[in-house]
């Protein structure tokens, strides 16, 4: 039976903001100004609802907005299509709302052929995010074999001379084997498949890949080139280069929040003491770092060329905070959790959160997707919902 709970954003939103307020400076009681900036998120804000009433189809998953507000809708085959659907059961998690599981499961559902799509590596951001959630949710042994299938099609990528996942399969008459810093979050779909079906070779091809990312992708002052191509016959480096950044030396944000991240969650399963140094270095030359503007939202790239007047990437800002968690959670450092509450107040204010006039199924605002593209520009983006509800979640479990 389907519960009819009402939801009540306002609510949740309080819960987000009072769960960042704690030790954090800008969203103390006693700084009135962003006080008052808060209740009037809690009154405009009605987000939530947005996500469960947009109109179920299989071809139309809403990733982020055009330039004139109107939704960029996209199959399951796009890299994105788990993140809205991993909202829905994040959201469920929040408020215990079955409408949002209900909803979460028809979305899942269609994603499930991708689990055969072998031309990307974006399986884990696919499948783990809606199935992946939704397994630890409901325990429906259907989800897990899906998971274990997807892992075998993602394995099938793996070169064992380069020593790595092949991310993209475009640009071949430049790239022969290119492998992007994204592709650490793909991991842990591969991890967690060893788990459930006992079969060791997902786990070692995961690890093995961190290595190889380790040894080939991160500068002396622990930035990361966002694409390395890879020679085929050889394993050898042809190039570091960008593809999203602004330049190949510049270290584009959210290239950054995916290695923290990225190396937090593969300390998780293998405790290789390399693996949390590299993340808690690349949480370093992040928070150091003299372009992070006061509210600790990144430009899109942090060598961009027009700071400040550069749009931000709310996205990198919002897997930095949930990632910083994880790394807290492993260093017992404090100053890691600080600054994912300063991030996360941040993003909870009225700056970031849209408003309530607007009924696109979005969260947050200010995200930049592709800027050489002139791609999603400082707009809503469904994977920066995604990992604020799940840094939220993840706060909420500290205690
Ligand atoms: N390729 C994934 C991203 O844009 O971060």
């Amino acid at each position: 039976m389907i519960k009819q709970k009402k939801i009540k954003a306002p609510i949740v939103l309080l819960l987000i903001i009072l769960t960042f307020c704690v030790g954090c400076k800008d969203a103390s009681p006693e700084n009135k100004e962003e006080t008052i900036e808060q209740d009037t998120v809690l009154k405009y804000s009605d987000r939530f609802s947005y996500l469960l009433e947009y109109p179920l189809d299989s071809l139309a998953f809403p990733r982020s907005t055009d330039g004139n507000g109107s939704i960029k809708k996209v199959p399951s085959k796009d890299w994105t299509s788990g993140f809205f659907t991993g909202s829905l059961w994040l959201i469920y998690k929040m408020t215990q709302d079955e409408r949002y599981s209900d909803k979460a499961k028809e979305w899942t559902a269609f994603i499930e052929k991708e689990k055969y799509n072998d031309k990307t590596h974006d399986m884990g951001f696919k499948v783990f995010c809606s199935f992946g959630n939704g397994y630890k949710i409901t325990n429906d042994e259907s989800y897990k074999k899906i998971i274990i299938e997807s892992a075998q099609t993602l394995a099938t990528r793996y070169n064992d001379t380069v020593k790595s996942i092949r991310s993209w399969d475009f640009n071949k008459e430049e790239w022969q084997f290119p492998v992007i810093i994204d592709n650490m979050m793909n991991l842990e779909l591969l991890f967690e498949a060893s788990t459930y079906s006992g079969d060791g070779k997902y786990y070692e091809i995961a690890e093995q890949h961190a290595k190889t990312t380790l040894k080939n992708h991160f500068r002396n002052n622990n930035s990361s080139y966002h694409v390395v191509d890879y020679d085929t016959i050889t394993g050898d480096v042809r190039s570091k280069v960008t593809h999203q950044g602004f330049r190949n030396e510049s270290s584009w944000a959210r290239g950054q929040a995916w290695g923290l991240y990225g190396y937090a969650m593969a300390y998780r399963y293998t405790k290789n003491i390399k693996f949390l140094e590299q993340s808690k270095k690349i949480a370093s030359f992040l928070m150091n770092h003299v372009n992070l503007p006061e509210d600790a939202i990144p430009y899109w790239d942090f060598d961009a060329p027009n700071i400040p007047s550069e749009p931000r990437d709310a996205s990198a800002a919002a897997i930095i905070a949930s990632g910083l968690i994880e790394l807290y959670e492993y260093t017992g450092d404090k100053k890691y959790l600080d600054f994912s509450d300063r991030i996360m107040s941040n993003l909870s204010s009225m700056k970031y959160v849209i408003q309530n006039e607007s009924n696109i199924p979005f969260i947050l605002s200010h995200s930049t997707g592709n800027w050489p593209k002139n791609d999603e520009i400082n707009g809503p983006i469904s994977y920066a919902d995604y990992y604020f509800l799940e840094a939220v979640l993840r706060k909420e479990n500290l205690k």
